[in-house]
């Protein structure tokens, strides 16, 4: 019957929905892909402390956070990527399931990164979202440096640069953040998102 002798206990925990009265709001994932310097992160603050001070818990994954973290040690081949985005959705499906609006803000550059992302947290509760900043603004800014040092070949498969970026077909929103200001952006995700998270009137 079960012969890797592991018996998951899941049919006698609570439930979402029970967590989900309790916390008076539904989960979901809010899901940011874009460039490195594209404006994920940023926006993704923004987002959670409106989404809080509507009463609504958040939490954020983010590239940097959970690449010293759960997934220090993964690099950036295609295989790392996997890896890396695998993990993240298993993360994420455990805070969504907990009723928690989980923001994930990661470069997941492929159709298929965000693809498995998507099968693995459940596309009813995956929202998409494209951080559509031009590559020459995103290399203008180089908060991090590296743009420069990709040019130079000092980081190898550097995303948009040494190694490829598919825009997603089908997003729930596009943000260009070199258009928009943050708070037009948080606008924007707002609407989308809190008739899909609200629950009881809450926000
Ligand atoms: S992902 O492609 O695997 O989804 P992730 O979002 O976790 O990437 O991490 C991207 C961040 O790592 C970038 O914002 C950048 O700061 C840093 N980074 C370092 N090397 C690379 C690289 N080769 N390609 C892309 N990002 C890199």
């Amino acid at each position: 019957m079960n012969d890797n002798h592991i018996y998951p206990i899941f049919d006698r925990m609570l439930g979402r929905a029970d967590k989900e009265r309790l916390l008076g709001q539904r989960g979901a994932m809010i899901w940011f892909t874009g460039l490195s310097g594209s404006g994920k992160s940023t926006v993704a603050i923004a987002l959670e402390r409106e989404l809080q001070r509507r009463g609504l818990v958040c939490r954020i994954l983010d590239g940097d956070n959970i690449r010293t973290g759960i997934n220090a040690g993964l690099g950036f081949s295609a295989e790392d990527r996997v890896e890396n985005i695998r993990r993240i959705a298993e993360v994420g499906r455990l805070f969504v399931d907990t009723g928690i609006i989980t923001i994930a803000a990661f470069v997941s550059p492929t159709n298929e990164l965000r693809e498995l992302a998507s099968r693995i947290i459940g596309p009813n509760d995956f929202i998409e979202i494209y951080v559509d900043t031009p590559l020459e603004v995103c290399e203008q800014r180089d908060v991090k440096g590296l743009y420069a040092k990709a040019r130079r070949g000092e980081v190898k498969e550097f995303t948009g640069i040494s190694a490829p970026f598919e825009a997603p077909e089908n997003p729930a929103l596009r943000l260009d953040t070199s258009r928009l200001p943050v708070g037009e952006s948080v606008g924007r995700l707002l609407e989308l998102i809190l008739p899909r998270v609200t629950l009881n009137g809450k926000a």
